[in-house]
């Protein structure tokens, strides 16, 4: 058994900023991030865009950043959260560039602003098209240099421990003491007890397969907590990104940042026309819901698979330099930017809800915090601004940071039993594991998607109640390997979301049901 005083589940920008910030103040005290790739694979890597912030005072100011995040969130945001988290942005960005990050600065020598659907003002700090590996590096050079930083890559959180694991029947709340963790390289799994435990986990892409995220947004830290009792919310607010590169054969998952249509990229259809002048008056730059929304209605009645992005009018040297990231990916799909327009379809890509916490980070389960992606704050609501994620977590990295320097760490006696595996061996199927992996995306992407009915979310729980059914038998049959523990809470992450978008009786933001009362702006009236 492993004791450590923080257990971090995820090395993305949350896992890492809360690690970084703790381990700098607390040189007496230990901290273990978990992960389950190598150290910097994560959502975050692939962030393009930027964050969000407000840094220039004569032309923005907080209040029209609030007011942009209301407005995305299509009326569920948390007030006080949107406030409170737009407020901090400046003192947040200011502590990455001074841990290392570099963002890229303009002619004046200040740090160059972008724009993307729902900014109303040029906000977004970015680092080229590659700004979540500039974020990723500068965080992980600077865990490097804290000795009581322990990194443990390729090891997989299975389960949270708490008092169902000691066999503790009824207590009058929920604690969690740590987690049962796979190293993933010997096989071996490891019970680390931990005063607190955070679980910074990220998000869910790839339930749906067709996603901008990379493998690893399996949903393992909603999931984990969702069988610790915790609360989740929100879960039918699945963000989906207006334009991630078509491809007939592999499937969608290379993303062309919004970015590219605040710099003037513009979509069209099949025909060439600029279909998003009919659905709104920001046209391409309205918020992402409404942009996904609009191309999925334009395919519906086209019957087309994917629309187009036209920058061949804007200046490609200055495209090529603000993007050069997109422009070689281009070039591998034989996509000349300054000739060609960029074939695009939507794609799941972002989580809106998640594991309610409150502004401290904390879950409803004692000595648990959630941060970043698998967390839901209430600053989003119905569908999330662009590139307010990495903000988001930055943000609440440090409020939980400053919960623990006003807290003392909780005393913890307990003996927890090692991980039972008595009486199961090893899958010889891995077949199953893929066959039903395949399944649950295909029935995530025809019954969950970006528009839902009754009937298909009804379909969908029959279709996921026989994968479930499959693989439970098998989860408790086998011992545990990384992709049965990952489709397991694929599956479970998949059942909330079917579950919360048939409670939902509204439509709103980034959640369209065709069953529920249309209003008369809808796009698909
Ligand atoms: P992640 O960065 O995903 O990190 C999760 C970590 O948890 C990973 O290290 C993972 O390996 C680990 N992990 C997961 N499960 C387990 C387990 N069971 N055991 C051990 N470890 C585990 N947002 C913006 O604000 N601006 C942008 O420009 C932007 N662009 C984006 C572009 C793309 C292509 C994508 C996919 C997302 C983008 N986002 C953007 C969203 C943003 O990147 C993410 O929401 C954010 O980085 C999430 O950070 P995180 O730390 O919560 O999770
Ligand atoms: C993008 O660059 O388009 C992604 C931004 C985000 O998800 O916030």
């Amino acid at each position: 058994m492993m004791d450590t005083n923080y257990l971090v589940i995820g090395s993305g920008v949350a896992g890492l900023t809360f690690a970084v910030k703790i381990a700098e103040q607390f040189a007496d005290r230990t901290v273990t991030i978990v992960t389950k790739a190598n150290e910097d694979e994560s959502n975050t890597k692939y962030a393009q865009g930027g964050v969000a912030v407000v840094l220039d005072g004569k032309e923005d100011s907080f209040q029209k950043h609030i007011d942009d995040t209301l407005l995305a969130g299509d009326g569920l945001c948390d007030e006080e959260v949107v406030s409170l988290v737009i407020k901090e942005g400046p003192q947040r960005l200011k502590e990455l560039i001074d841990w290392g990050a570099n963002f890229d600065s303009n002619d004046q020598g200040k740090l160059d602003l972008g724009k993307e659907g729902g900014h109303s003002e040029y906000r977004v700090v970015h680092h080229k098209d590659i700004t979540g590996y500039e974020v990723e590096r500068a965080l992980l050079h600077r865990a490097h240099q804290l000795p009581n930083i322990t990194i443990l890559t390729h090891h997989f959180a299975i389960d949270l421990i708490t008092e169902h694991h000691l066999q503790l029947t009824n207590p009058d709340s929920i604690t969690c003491f740590g987690a049962y963790v796979l190293d993933q390289n010997s096989g071996h799994i490891k019970t680390i007890k931990a005063d607190n435990t955070l679980l910074a986990s990220g998000g869910i892409g790839y339930v749906y397969g067709h996603t901008t995220n990379p493998v690893i947004a399996t949903g393992d830290g909603v999931a984990m907590a969702y069988r610790a009792k915790a609360k989740i919310r929100d879960m039918e607010f699945i963000q989906f990104h207006p334009t991630a590169l078509y491809d007939a054969e592999e499937g969608s998952s290379f993303l062309i940042s919004e970015a590219v249509r605040g710099f003037g990229g513009y979509l069209r259809n099949k025909e060439g026309r600029r279909f998003m002048l009919d659905y709104d008056d920001r046209a391409e730059l309205a918020s992402r819901d409404i942009v996904s929304q609009s191309i999925d209605c334009e395919l519906k009645k086209s019957g087309n698979t994917h629309v187009f992005l036209d920058c061949t009018h804007l200046d490609i040297e200055k495209f090529k330099s603000h993007f050069p990231n997109i422009y070689q990916k281009c070039l591998t799909y034989h996509i000349d930017i300054e000739k060609d327009w960029i074939p695009v379809v939507p794609a799941s890509h972002y989580l809106c809800g998640g594991i309610v916490v409150d502004t401290h980070g904390r879950t409803s389960v004692k000595n648990l915090f959630a941060c970043g992606e698998c967390s839901r704050t209430g600053l989003h609501g119905a569908n999330r601004l662009a590139s307010n994620s990495l903000l988001e977590a930055l943000v609440y990295a440090h409020n939980i940071y400053t919960y623990h320097t006003e807290h003392q760490l909780p005393s913890i006696q307990v003996t927890i039993p090692e991980w039972n595996d008595k009486g199961t061996s090893i899958p010889k199927e891995h077949i199953l594991i893929q066959h039903n992996l395949k399944q649950l995306q295909a029935l995530m992407r025809d019954y969950v998607g970006i528009v839902r009915s009754n009937s298909r979310l009804n379909k969908a729980i029959e279709h996921l109640n026989l994968v479930y059914n499959e693989v439970d038998e098998l989860y408790r049959t086998s011992k545990v390997n990384t992709a049965l523990c990952e489709l397991r809470n694929m599956i479970n992450v998949a059942h909330l979301i079917i579950h919360q978008s048939l409670e939902r009786k509204e439509n709103r933001g980034g959640y369209y049901n065709i069953d529920n009362q249309v209003d008369t702006t809808s796009i698909y009236t």
